[in-house]
């Protein structure tokens, strides 16, 4: 993993009797040392989407929603996106139900959220790209979770937010940090900077008019403002 990841992330992999490594770059070059190295150390590799299983795990977010909100989908979704398995799995989650005649209707628009500071996603779905091919320049941001510079499967998460009528937008990380005081001030919530990302992202598509007063907007928070307690201002 990064050097400069989250404290609380590595002391986590610790715990757990992880044997971990740090490496002086992003979590693209982990990634390729894992490649590098998997067959002579006999690894499975984990790095996302190049297993079948992380995205079935996130798709139970989709199903979540659609039992928590009694079925009734909501009209989008703000998803702070990194790797994009969560968006992916959520989607897969939607066309299942819908042809299990589970749920009626519109599936949501999925909108994508992530930092200015790696924005690869955005950047692609504002230039009409059907995928990214070089990574996004300096990538640097405090949600930790959206420093992916290259997401593996771009293609397939460009798609989807095409597909779902949704789009991607990029939020300053000042704009996050303001919305993680929000979120907890308002809603009690501590919430970690990718799901404050969420906010930021809602209040860009008010005031563009992007959404609609009336839609219901699903803001998903994936993580704890506590394994970020460094961001956290007294
Ligand atoms: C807290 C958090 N949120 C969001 C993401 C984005 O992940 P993905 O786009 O793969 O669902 C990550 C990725 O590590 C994360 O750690």
């Amino acid at each position: 993993m990064p050097r400069d990841a989250p404290e609380s992330t590595k002391k986590e992999c610790k715990q757990m009797g992880a044997n971990l490594r740090l490496i002086d770059g992003l979590i693209s070059d982990a990634g390729r040392i894992v490649a590098k190295e998997k067959e002579s150390n006999g690894w499975f590799e984990l790095s996302t989407l190049k297993e079948p299983y992380r995205v079935e795990g996130k798709k139970t977010m989709g199903y979540e929603i659609a039992e928590q909100l009694e079925w009734e989908m909501p009209d989008a979704i703000i998803y702070p996106t990194g790797g994009g398995t969560g968006l992916l799995g959520m989607w897969k989650a939607f066309q299942e139900m819908e042809t299990l005649g589970w749920i009626k209707g519109e599936k949501p628009r999925m909108i994508s959220v992530q930092s200015s500071g790696c924005s690869p996603v955005a950047k692609a779905f504002e230039e009409g790209k059907d995928s990214i091919e070089t990574p996004f320049p300096n990538a640097s941001t405090i949600a930790s979770g959206l420093r992916v510079p290259l997401p593996y499967a771009s293609e397939q998460i460009l798609k989807v937010i095409r597909e779902s009528d949704g789009l991607a937008l990029s939020v300053d990380d000042s704009e996050i940090l303001t919305a993680m005081k929000t979120m907890a001030k308002l809603e009690g919530i501590s919430v970690c900077p990718e799901g404050a990302a969420t906010l930021a992202g809602l209040n860009h598509l008010v005031s563009q008019k992007l959404v609609d007063q009336s839609d219901r907007i699903l803001l998903y928070n994936t993580g704890s403002g506590l394994k970020y307690l460094d961001l956290i201002s007294d």
